[in-house]
């Protein structure tokens, strides 16, 4: 039977870089034994706009019986003025939540012929391959109580609560350390344990966990440090795992490592290797409808979706081999422009993956 990947565009550049990862699968569809059956949703601005809701019923229902979701992005000014709880961002945040969607891998790795794109020399970002494992569907993200109330003073006050239970710590930590395992069994949890009580917390039960990968080296690094570290000397780095909040500044900045944040996918996993695949990247809504985003954060995307989803690991391996061969080829979206390269547009780019897979 056919397995189904709900596919979800979004906003901004979101349609732009999803239609080249749909023309992607289809072409692996057809001619490479992929069986797979794509349906697409609404969701964040594109859904408010036309359900009222960022996260509509049927959106949900697509998500929950199919095998593996394709998203590309959510937000915009457009969207900007409608209270928080209701913003295209919550839909996202809905889909994380309701499919349990708790392990976040986020790998930068840099292309070598992209060495000189990085804002960092070469020789600080030559060989890099660091896989940033973000907790997801708990920390100051979902944390209750929330919101911003008035004070008997007459102020506002706007608050938001960090909170970590015991197995929410255990199994993102577990996957920081299989992680950990598969690659240079160096994991990296980073932390706040100095200030933070839910900190201090993770990093014990991060410790009592380890006990079970004793061939893991496990280190602790305060964020601020990670932070500092990660343009200092990020090739110190094999696996890095830490809460919601930290995941998302660190990836962040571990992105631009790689030359462009348009270069990073991502993958959200549920218990059961179910899971929802993402750039890291937003909805740039300054350069959405003209043809010049990068798509290969997302057809990255793509291929970590056949390698956990669908357990096609050769598969996988065609599409990134497909990007080098292509950036080998010196083609180059405008974000990882280089002298003496051909900068081309997200279609071209997309065409030029589907034509280097063969
Ligand atoms: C990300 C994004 C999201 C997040 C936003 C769009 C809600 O920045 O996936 O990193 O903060 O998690
Ligand atoms: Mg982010």
């Amino acid at each position: 039977m056919s397995k189904i990947i709900a596919v979800l565009p979004g906003d901004g550049i979101g349609p732009e870089i999803i239609a080249e990862a749909v023309k992607l699968l289809n072409t692996l569809n057809q001619s490479h034994g992929l069986d797979i059956q794509l349906e697409e949703g609404l969701i964040g601005g594109a859904a408010i706009d036309v359900t009222g809701k960022p996260l509509p019923d049927a959106t949900l229902e697509l998500v929950k019986k199919s095998d593996a979701v394709l998203l590309g992005a959510v937000g915009g000014t457009k969207w900007e003025p409608l209270p928080i709880a209701i913003r295209p961002e919550k839909g996202l945040l809905g889909l994380r939540s309701e499919l349990g969607l708790f392990a976040n891998l986020r790998p930068a790795i840099l292309f070598p012929e992209l060495a000189n794109a990085s804002t960092l020399k070469p020789e600080v970002v030559v060989g890099l391959d660091i896989l940033i494992v973000r907790e997801l569907t708990g920390g100051i993200y979902f944390g209750k109580p929330r919101g911003v109330r008035k004070l008997d003073n007459g102020e506002r006050q706007g608050f938001n609560t960090l909170v970590y239970d015991t197995h929410e710590i255990e199994r993102i930590a577990r996957v920081g350390f299989e992680s950990a395992m598969k690659r240079q069994r160096r994991l990296c949890s980073v932390d706040k344990a100095n200030v933070l009580e839910a900190t201090e917390l993770w990093r014990e039960i991060v410790i009592e966990i380890s006990n079970d990968y004793p061939e893991v080296e496990l280190t602790h690094m305060y964020v601020d440090n990670a932070a500092m570290q990660l343009v200092r000397f990020p090739k110190q780095f094999d696996v890095m795992v830490t809460n919601n909040m930290f995941g998302d500044i660190l990836s962040d900045l571990a992105s631009q490592l790689t030359g462009s944040i348009g270069m990073l996918p991502s993958a959200s996993l549920d218990s059961n290797g179910k899971g929802m695949y993402e750039p890291i990247h937003g909805s740039a809504p300054d350069i959405a409808g003209r043809n010049i985003a990068n798509p290969l954060a997302t057809i990255l995307s793509v291929a970590m979706l056949l390698r956990y989803s669908l357990k096609l690991p050769e598969l996988a391996d065609k599409v990134e081999h497909a990007v080098s061969k292509v950036l080998q080829d010196g083609l180059r979206t405008a974000d990882i422009r280089q002298d003496g390269k051909t900068v081309v547009s997200t279609r071209e780019m997309g065409d030029a993956i589907v034509a280097a897979l063969n």
